[in-house]
């Protein structure tokens, strides 16, 4: 079965389409989006053997002149280092305006692959084939791509929205359980800023999602897909304030990755450690229920994420790097707060008292 989200942004309008088996139909799909019959295709090099001949044959199959570049798996190689490669491979296969970048691989890929398609010859067709969780459920959506600056990740990006997204759940077979964790931390959270029903079902599912059931993981990837589809469809370019909804746990989640350096806990793991220290601070402020805090802290431990810190980490060193994220307003802290499954609220004065307490409640040392 071939489920079909529309993104709807307009002439950027596109489609994410979720299923099971369906690398094959990839390039039909490519060749239906666009008029270019050549493409770049940068895949991860954990996708090489297992997914990538895959793709290439269905591009070939359908008429797409395709070159293949394999990128080393982590974090570094979305760097400007790796983009001018990626700008020397467009050049060496030549490239034109109608031709398509196409992303195979995780986040790190995506990101990278879709920075350079914003930038060569000022923007190339984009398309993006997710094969983590993380990626399917979060990064393809929105239309974000950059690369890291030695000084903070995501530096050097712009938004750049594919003509097309192709989630195919059997490339999550290969994936080692803790990336499938970390995915599904962005998907818990999907539920609930803004999908009680959803983050039900990903709850009473957990056993079949972590067996990796097909049709299961198809609707993980489509419930999140749409709960993100819906709120960058409201505000694309992060202006009216509605697309800081999707950054529920991240205020100290991107603190935790920066302080602990960048790889050592994964995005969805600082992700689920930071939701239960807002649905911490949102208990402190009377606004979100013990029961609905234990719901969420055995949700999130039940599929093997954590809700404390392996490690105690220096307060003050978070709330410093808190301060330097871009979700610090004029002084004060705003943070993402659940009110109930499948509703959050943006408060912008949160004080440093509250936010001490609930990094406490998270094994942070103050
Ligand atoms: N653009 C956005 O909106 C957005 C949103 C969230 C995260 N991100 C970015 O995404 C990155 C994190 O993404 P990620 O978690 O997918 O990381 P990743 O791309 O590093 O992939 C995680 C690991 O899984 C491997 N891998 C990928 N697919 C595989 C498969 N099918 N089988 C086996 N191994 C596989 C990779 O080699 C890597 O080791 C970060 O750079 C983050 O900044 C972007």
């Amino acid at each position: 079965m071939l489920v079909r989200v529309r993104v709807d942004l307009g002439p950027r309008s596109y489609d994410v389409h979720i299923g099971e088996d369906i690398l094959p139909q990839l390039g039909q799909a490519m060749v239906a989006a666009g008029p270019g019959r050549r493409a770049l295709l940068v895949a991860d090099g954990a996708v090489a053997n297992s997914h990538a001949p895959l793709a290439a044959s269905s591009l070939h199959a359908a008429g797409v002149e395709t070159h293949l570049i394999l990128i080393p798996p982590g974090e570094s190689s979305k760097s400007l280092e790796g983009a001018a490669r990626l700008y020397d491979a467009c050049l060496e296969c030549g490239l034109d305006r109608r031709s398509f970048i196409v992303a195979l691989g995780g986040g790190v890929v995506g990101d990278l692959a879709g920075f350079v398609a914003a930038t060569f010859m000022r923007g190339l067709p984009f398309v993006q084939v997710p094969t983590t969780l993380l990626a399917q459920v979060d990064a393809s959506v929105g239309g974000k791509v950059a690369v890291d600056h030695p000084k903070a990740k995501n530096l050097i990006g712009a938004f750049h929205q594919p003509r097309l997204v192709w989630c195919d759940v059997r490339t999550l077979l290969t994936l080692p359980a803790p990336e499938l964790a970390a995915g599904l931390a962005e998907a818990i959270k999907g539920g609930i800023l803004a999908s009680p029903h959803y983050y039900r079902f990903l709850a009473h599912q957990r056993q079949r999602i972590l067996e990796r059931d097909g049709p299961t993981l198809a609707r993980v990837v489509s419930g999140a897909v749409r709960v993100k589809a819906r709120v960058v469809a409201g505000d694309e370019r992060e202006e009216s304030g509605a697309r800081a909804t999707l950054n529920l746990g991240h205020t100290l989640g991107h603190a935790i990755e920066a302080v602990s350096g960048y790889g050592t806990i994964r995005h969805g793991e600082a992700v689920s450690i930071g939701m239960v220290a807002a649905g911490r601070l949102a208990l402190g402020r009377e606004m979100w229920s013990q029961r609905w805090q234990a719901e969420m802290e055995a949700t999130l431990q039940g599929v093997g994420l954590p809700v404390r810190l392996p490690a105690p980490l220096p307060a003050r060193d978070l709330l410093m790097a808190m301060s330097h994220d871009k979700k610090a307003v004029g002084g004060s802290l705003r943070w993402i707060l659940p009110r109930r499954p499948g509703e959050v609220v943006v408060i912008p004065d949160v004080t440093t008292e509250e936010v001490m307490a609930a990094m406490a409640a998270v094994g942070v040392a103050v």
